[in-house]
């Protein structure tokens, strides 16, 4: 049995009739570029969110780019971010001129690990302006957690660290929309949402997906929303006057349409997501795989919080991956390496001077971890297919 990585097929085809009605409309008016469309998903991105402002941008790369260019990231800032992410995260930084701290990741989760950021903010010392600089001598002016694969980063010892040292926290939920994290203060909180503010990703493959490229901004700050925008339009208030240098970062009426039309439906198809990752659980103990094989953690499944792991994507550690992913090819299963190489070993951040063993969790992950199938509409036959055939590969 064939089974693919992902498969958008059956999505589409359960929302053909809405989506082509909402694109036919755009066609006959003729308005492409934001307007009441994107105004509209705004609206309903807000609600869905919790929060006080969404800003449709052309996507999760421009989303973070428009962050950092609003927030008057440059050269000579340094912002702390993940090594094991989207290369986006800190390509944006570099686009910037900011230079990235890559710090290691929490190997249970494969997010950043705040032991691990908070022994970088132990090597930074007062400059004598008072600000947090790291031992180059830059000024260190943000934390930027990534909630990798859909599970929410360990925001309270984030925050904290934050607040301690003065640092703005950005979340680059671009994998996580609406997954949720179990606060201390009692309030369960939504991904991109606990913070200045939220990177959000609508890329074809994310749990909400567009028909081509797509993002958003979120925030509760009226202030950087404004900005936000402002940037979202090459600096642009009024028009055609232009006071800071922004980009064209703007979303089009057909992607805010189809992500309209789908929006109600992310909570059950992250829902459904969920209901294959437990039936991976039961098939890969009942095949005795669960000492071999290191299954995906559920830290927040206790929390009571629906969305406590969304499952943008499903990642096991496996002994002998590169041999197992090729075995699984064979089979017809598809298969992805999220991610191959830390983005400390990225031959373009070699002047950032890191060097292998630098970051020892990040380097085992990228030689361990395999993303398997996982989409709402997997079926138990076709997860079935799946285990057996890494069955097959350990018992050979
Ligand atoms: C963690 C992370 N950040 C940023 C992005 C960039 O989003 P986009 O592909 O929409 O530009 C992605 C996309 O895959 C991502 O996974």
């Amino acid at each position: 049995m064939r089974v693919p990585l992902l498969d958008l097929s059956e999505q589409y085809r359960n929302l053909a009739e809405p989506i082509r009605r909402e694109l036919d409309e755009i066609l006959h008016t003729q308005n492409f570029i934001l307007g009441s469309k994107v105004e509209e998903f705004e609206r309903a991105l807000v609600e869905y969110c919790g929060i006080k402002h969404a800003i449709g941008v052309s996507s999760g790369t421009d989303a973070l780019l428009d962050i950092f260019m609003a927030l008057g990231f440059g050269p000579n800032d340094t912002v702390i971010t993940s090594a094991y992410t989207f290369f986006a995260t800190a390509g944006c930084l570099a686009r910037v001129g900011a230079r990235p701290a890559f710090i290691d990741i929490d190997p249970a989760t494969f997010n950043i690990s705040p032991d691990a950021i908070a022994r970088f903010l132990g090597t930074c010392s007062r400059n004598g302006k008072g600000e947090l600089a790291d031992p180059a001598g830059r000024v260190v002016r943000a934390i930027v957690p990534v909630h990798l694969f859909g599970l929410c980063c360990e925001m309270d010892a984030i925050n904290q660290l934050a607040q301690e040292y003065h640092l703005t926290v950005i979340e680059d939920a671009a994998q996580a929309i609406g997954a949720e994290y179990p606060s201390n203060d009692g309030t369960p909180r939504q991904a991109g949402t606990m913070s200045a503010c939220g990177a959000l990703s609508f890329y074809p493959s994310k749990n909400l997906g567009a028909a081509g490229d797509a993002g958003a901004i979120i925030s509760d700050d009226d202030e950087l929303a404004a900005r936000f925008r402002t940037f979202r339009q090459h600096g642009m208030e009024p028009r055609y006057f232009h006071h800071v240098v922004g980009g064209n970062f703007r979303l089009d009426a057909f992607q805010a349409a189809v992500l309209k039309v789908k929006l109600p439906h992310l909570d059950d198809w992250s829902a459904a997501r969920r209901q294959v990752a437990d039936i991976y659980r039961e098939k890969f103990e009942a095949a005795g795989l669960t000492s071999t094989l290191t299954l995906p953690a559920e830290p927040y499944r206790e929390s009571g919080l629906t969305n406590h792991h969304i499952y943008h994507q499903y990642v096991i550690r496996a002994p002998r991956r590169d041999p197992l992913q090729e075995h699984l090819a064979g089979r017809g299963i598809g298969t992805a390496i999220y991610y191959p190489l830390g983005l400390h070993e990225q031959k373009c951040f070699d002047y950032l001077g890191y060097r292998s063993g630098d970051l020892p969790e990040t380097e085992r992950a990228a030689r361990e971890t395999l993303a398997l199938p996982m989409y709402p509409e997997l079926t138990s036959e076709m997860q079935q297919a799946v285990v057996d055939a890494i069955a097959e590969f350990y018992r050979l």
